[in-house]
């Protein structure tokens, strides 16, 4: 019958224990094969050194400049930070658009509207005249040899901007700010939008030792014993390590779990082939699992009486936001696609079934995670705090429950609390800078 083909196809999605155990224990092997030398020029998941080796401790102050580039929106930021008390940061921000012509077009045209950016914020904030220290989050995976050094791997998400991979972000953005010629930064950081999170997380929380991203993209970071790191010298203490988890999968071997439609999503992908965990776990991709299956279905004349509109045939057409919609509201669909009643609870399975898997892989990586850090560590009990930003974790009304869900069930030996990032990843690069600002000015 056409219920049992629906249930069928929805049922691909659908992981159990043993696949979710077998999810973890592969990312376990992947995060080992990254921080080998011998093993991580092939590794799926990059395990990216990011040369901060601490969390906040309060002390930091001082005025900062900070950049916001990867995510839903791209801000430039002012955050000031007071010694004393905690909490006492104040920021001031705006929200900038990247057009999809400047996300794909060269990486001059880039790396210069950025700067115009931050010229109109000096401008709007007073400010042009005062050289400030700044902190880059940029949310994409980057060799760094320093903190203020990073060669950007690949593009990842929606950017593809030209002649900027295998070269220093730093650099790219210091000849921009020449070509200007108009005002003087002091680049001092470039920090992943993780690392950002878990720095403003752990401002609050000093038990917060891991950063996760379930956005437009999907990545983790967390705090690595040194010794651990091969890419890195010196065996002593701790350094954040950038996972890079998006790109688990490269290496074929999560293909059992790897459906039809999630192949069709990485084919009509910028980067196909690539972050293959990511597109079956973020915001980006999401929305288009469930138009490839909706597309599926209806051409097999389940579903809007076997018409594919125009609308269903654009890409893109279902953003985080409508998914998180869609399970929240069930009755009244504003899709614009001509529906039945019948329909709309069907979408709505489909939308859930495909935010399920997301959370539940979410949540077994998770896993792999706080159980290494806990192996690290030689604990047979670990509690440990998660920071969490991401516009996919925000608004889903699911999402992050079954993660949770899930993280508890694989790693049943660690306590894991999950706090959300108010302020974003920006704050956390202030804080980074803070740190080395007060570094360099011991050493003068
Ligand atoms: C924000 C960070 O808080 O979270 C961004 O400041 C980051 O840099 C983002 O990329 C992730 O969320 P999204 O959903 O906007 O990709
Ligand atoms: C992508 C990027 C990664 C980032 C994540 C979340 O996976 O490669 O660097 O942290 O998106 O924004």
């Amino acid at each position: 019958s056409q219920r049992k083909e629906i249930d069928d196809t929805l049922a691909t999605f659908a992981l159990s224990p043993t696949q979710l155990q077998e999810v973890k224990a592969k990312m376990r092997v992947e995060l080992e094969r990254g921080l080998k030398k011998d093993t991580h020029p092939t590794a799926s998941v990059k395990m990216l050194p990011t040369y901060v080796y601490r969390t906040p401790d309060g002390t930091e102050r001082g005025k900062y400049l900070a950049l916001d580039l990867g995510g839903t929106n791209f801000r430039v930021l002012v955050v000031k930070i007071r010694t004393g008390m905690r909490n006492s940061v104040r920021m001031y921000n705006k929200i900038y658009a990247i057009p999809l012509e400047i996300m794909q077009g060269t990486g001059e045209e880039l790396f210069d509207h950025i700067v115009q950016c931050i010229s109109d914020f000096l401008d709007y904030m007073g400010m042009k005249n005062t050289r400030l220290p700044l902190g880059f989050t940029f949310s994409f995976p980057c060799n760094q040899t320093g903190i203020d050094k990073g060669d950007l791997v690949s593009w990842t998400k929606g950017f593809k901007a030209t002649d900027c991979e295998g070269y220093d972000v730093v650099d790219m953005l210091r000849e921009a700010i020449k070509r200007r010629n108009e005002f003087d930064l002091d680049i001092v950081a470039i920090v992943n939008d993780t690392v950002g999170t878990m720095m403003t997380c752990a401002y609050e929380d000093p038990k917060c030792q891991i950063g996760l991203i379930a956005g437009t993209g999907s990545n983790v970071c967390y705090m690595e014993e040194m010794k651990n790191i091969e890419l890195v010298e010196g065996d002593e203490g701790q350094m954040c390590v950038n996972t890079e988890w998006g790109g688990f999968g490269e290496n074929d071997n999560i293909e059992d779990i790897r459906t039809r439609y999630d192949r069709e999503v990485d084919g009509g992908s910028l980067n196909p082939g690539k972050q293959r965990f990511e597109k079956m776990t973020s915001g980006m991709y999401l929305g288009e699992i469930v138009r490839q299956i909706l597309i599926d279905l209806t051409k097999r004349g389940l579903l809007f009486r076997g018409r594919i509109t125009e609308r269903l045939k654009t890409k893109g057409i279902f953003e985080t936001k409508f998914l998180s919609q869609i399970e929240r509201y069930s009755s009244h669909l504003c899709l614009g696609l001509d529906s039945t009643c019948d329909d709309s609870i069907i979408v709505k399975e489909v939308c859930g079934a495909v935010s399920r898997r997301a959370a539940q892989l979410c949540g077994a990586g998770m896993a792999a995670v706080v159980d290494k850090i806990r192996e690290n560590r030689g604990l047979d009990h670990l509690e440990i705090t998660v920071g969490v930003d991401g516009t996919l974790y925000k608004l889903h009304p699911h999402f992050s429950t079954i993660l949770k869900d899930t993280v508890r069930e694989l790693a049943p030996n660690c306590k894991v609390d999950f706090i959300l990032s108010e302020d974003g990843s920006g704050k956390g690069a202030a804080l980074i800078t803070a740190v080395i600002d007060k570094y360099l000015y011991a050493m003068r």
